[in-house]
């Protein structure tokens, strides 16, 4: 296993407010990058804004403002929501930052220079949201973006152009070599089958119709296209071409470092095609993986502000707390799969996963804990209740499962397996009946009853650190487990706690009531 572990968001366009359907990109990730420190790894997590564009311009204009104006007041509400979710990046670049820039302009130069982009001309049909121009077979007899479905126009402008046709096979060799370099599998086939067998023409990578973009040096009237601006992002951030290059080379160029993009479906694309292309013309090396998550959907479709079915995260974290918004995230939505908002579905997560089934097992146990043994969690002395034998068992598979799901980027699968234990641990209390050993006088099963709940809720702790920024803390603190003790390989061995002192605390999570709660959610899908 790799040391070194550098994962990125998408850089969001700050066109308007974020919705749940960012945070949930950007909470992935945040999950992984800390599950990856957690085990030792040196992580770099990057997200940021991509600024540039005549959509920008545009919207700028329409609200009466510069175009650094409008992108500086919306990039300050993600810094906003980013902070509200505890997201734990090293780093958040913007596309207007003058390093970036300079490199963006650096590495277009060196490829113009190489012969790699040449200046030519360019007609085809225009998706002005989507920045992107299409071809007739594309647009379709509608003429509409094959992406958003909006009417296309016709638009012809001098434009330099990158040559795809040179890299093909060397992509298409890329996707041979590394197998998991798409994840899930359906996207690589989907680049194959849609992009690239039915004729990757060149790419066009500079305009003139607009001037809110990163200048060509070598012929100012040209800004450069908004999506090769925007890949170098993953490489500028870290100093290529820059004054300091010691992090590129550390997470970059090293071998020692694992690269991981995350990024929603609709812009696969650009990841999995272009940004190889890239990489390999400039001689550099390609990402590890792109892991390509599904889009979190509405009702009626996917969440989009120009739908205007949008749900803000904001008061939803307010209400329920960070945890609370973290785990829906997190936990509803396999990987790869569209998930589905509903209000009835955060609520019930809520009341059955964080209330039932995980707070609930901390409160009865940290209750019992006082009541049977004033409060200290006896030690540990193997296996002596007939079903202490099984619980440990289901304790050691599921810290296996759950670290293979997690080093396979598998988020919710991980998070189902940290529940089987919560589960199982609950089933261990109606079965061992701690109350009966006590009335019973069975001093020994009822000291192994309460020291195996014990460790079974600091591993449950342990395993959702990464998803829940604030319970896990809470659940040490009312354990008596200190900081020393919150390491991961500890793990691999069961029977660490022991002897702690407990402290009766509030419940981990309250309990909701349904209706009122959908209620309230179901007034918060404003249209924007
Ligand atoms: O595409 N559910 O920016 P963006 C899940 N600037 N994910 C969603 C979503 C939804 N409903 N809506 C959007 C861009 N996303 C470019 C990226 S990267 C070099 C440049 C995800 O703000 C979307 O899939 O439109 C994408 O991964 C990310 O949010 C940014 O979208």
């Amino acid at each position: 296993m790799k040391k070194r572990f550098y994962i990125t968001t998408p850089i969001y366009y700050p066109s308007a407010k974020l919705h749940i359907g960012h945070a949930y990109c950007t909470v992935l990730t945040d999950v992984l990058a800390r599950y990856n420190r957690l085990i030792g790894k040196e992580v770099y997590f990057l997200t940021g804004s991509d600024e540039h564009g005549q959509k920008i311009q545009e919207n700028a204009a329409k609200a009466g403002k510069t175009p650094q104006e409008f992108v500086d007041d919306i990039v300050a509400g993600f810094y906003t929501l980013w902070e509200k979710l505890e997201i734990s990046n090293d780093q958040f670049i913007r596309t207007t930052n003058p390093n970036h820039m300079a490199t963006v302009q650096k590495i277009f130069s060196k490829l113009l220079a190489q012969g790699d982009i040449y200046l030519g001309k360019y007609e085809g049909w225009y998706c002005t949201p989507c920045e992107a121009f299409w071809t007739d077979t594309q647009v379709g007899p509608n003429k509409v973006c094959p992406d958003c479905g909006r009417p296309v126009h016709r638009a012809s402008e001098e434009s330099y152009f990158f040559k795809t046709s040179k890299y093909i096979d060397r992509l298409l060799k890329l996707y041979d070599d590394v197998p998991n370099f798409i994840t899930p599998l359906t996207r690589k086939n989907e680049m194959i089958n849609t992009f690239i067998k039915p004729g990757l023409s060149e790419l066009a990578v500079s305009r003139t119709s607009f001037d809110w973009g990163v200048k060509i040096k070598e012929n100012e009237k040209h800004v450069i296209y908004v999506w090769l601006d925007a890949l170098t992002n993953y490489i500028s951030a870290l100093g290529y071409l820059g004054e300091d290059e010691t992090l590129f080379n550390k997470f970059w160029q090293s071998e020692d470092a694992e690269i991981v993009h995350v990024l929603g479906a609709d812009i696969a694309r650009f990841h999995a095609i272009y940004w190889p292309m890239f990489l390999e013309a400039l001689n550099l090396r390609k990402p590890d993986r792109l892991f390509v998550h599904g889009l979190l959907m509405m009702k009626d479709g996917k969440m989009s502000k120009s739908k205007g079915n949008v749900v803000d995260p904001f008061p939803l974290i307010d209400r329920y707390g960070v945890d609370a918004v973290r785990y829906y995230l997190a936990r509803e939505t396999y990987f790869g799969s569209d998930g589905q908002f509903t209000p009835e579905q955060f609520v019930e997560r809520f009341n059955v996963d964080l209330v039932n089934d995980f707070g609930n097992l901390l409160n009865r146990t940290v209750s019992m804990i006082i009541k049977y043994f004033d409060g200290v969690i006896p030690q540990y002395k193997g296996q002596v209740t007939p079903f202490d034998k099984e619980i440990e068992e289901v304790a050691l598979n599921v810290v296996n499962e759950y670290q293979e799901q997690f080093n396979d980027l598998k988020v919710t699968e991980g998070l189902v397996s940290a529940f089987k234990l919560i589960s199982a641990s609950n089933k261990y209390i109606d079965n061992t009946k701690p109350w009966e050993l006590f009335a019973a006088g069975k001093v020994e099963e009822l000291q192994a009853t309460m020291n195996h709940l014990a460790n079974n809720l600091y591993i449950s702790g342990m395993l959702l650190k990464p998803v829940l920024v604030n319970a896990p803390s809470e659940l040490f603190r009312q354990l008596g487990i200190s900081e020393d003790l919150q390491k991961f390989e500890l793990l691999a061995k069961y029977g660490v706690i022991g002897g702690q002192k407990v402290t009766k605390g509030d419940p981990l999570f309250p309990r909701l009531k349904v209706a009122d709660e959908v209620e309230y959610i179901k007034n918060l899908m404003h249209n924007v």
